[in-house]
């Protein structure tokens, strides 16, 4: 198969030095990248901003934000079997990017968000006869919330974790799919939940 991963986090500026983001590491987008070289096959990875160097084999595509993302990822997928979104992605935007650099006024300043494009939902709509895998981040009314993603996103199956996940070494999974049970568990260490989640993958939504 060829596999585009979603990875890391995005930015979102507010003028030319300054940008809204989080503290995604990346690894987990990058782990699955390095799992699915192994199982045999190719990968498209789009990732934004991070410290980790990608696995040997995959094409890299940088981007910062949000918009760069959802382009970058939108050209790839009609040529990829499926999509594995594990991207942090900002989900507000300021609405009007200042140029240069905003200067201090002594008083307090607000500013206007707006959401910004959902890039899985829309490779979702996009998706065909191609698999879509999300990822769903929750901290409270976790079952719940990552079966509305399930759905809003078109996914085939979805994978919660929690926000201990974030920036740690290991993580615990569930995989949901669209029976909306959870119909998989893994623990440890992102690079075996890498590796179980893509022979997951292979054996259940993988077409063909
Ligand atoms: N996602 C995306 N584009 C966005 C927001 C999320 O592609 N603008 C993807 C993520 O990569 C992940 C899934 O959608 O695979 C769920 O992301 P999550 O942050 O858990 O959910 P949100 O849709 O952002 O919803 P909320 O922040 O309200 O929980």
């Amino acid at each position: 198969m060829r596999i585009l991963i979603t990875a890391g986090p995005t930015r979102e500026y507010l003028d030319d030095v300054r940008y809204l983001s989080n503290a995604s590491s990346g690894q987990m987008g990058y782990e699955l990248a390095r799992a699915a070289l192994e199982a045999g096959h190719e990968v498209a990875l789009v990732s934004g901003p991070v410290t980790i160097p990608a696995p040997e084999g995959c094409e890299l595509y940088q981007v910062e934000t949000t918009d760069e993302m959802y382009s970058q990822c939108e050209q790839l997928f009609k040529d990829c079997d499926g999509v594995i979104g594990t991207a942090a992605v900002c989900d507000y935007r300021i609405k009007a990017r200042k140029p240069g650099k905003i200067a201090k006024t002594g008083e307090a300043i607000t500013l206007e968000l707006v959401e910004t494009i959902d890039v899985l939902a829309e490779l979702g709509t996009q998706k065909g006869d191609r698999w879509v895998m999300g990822f769903a981040l929750e901290s409270q009314d976790a079952r719940f919330n990552a079966v509305r993603k399930l759905y809003s996103k078109k996914c085939d199956a979805i994978v919660l974790n929690g926000v201990s996940a974030i920036g740690s070494t290991d993580n615990f999974v569930e995989v949901i799919d669209q029976s909306q049970e959870t119909v998989a568990t893994y623990s440890g260490p992102k690079a075996r939940v890498a590796r179980e989640l893509i022979a997951w993958i292979q054996a259940h939504i993988a077409r063909g």
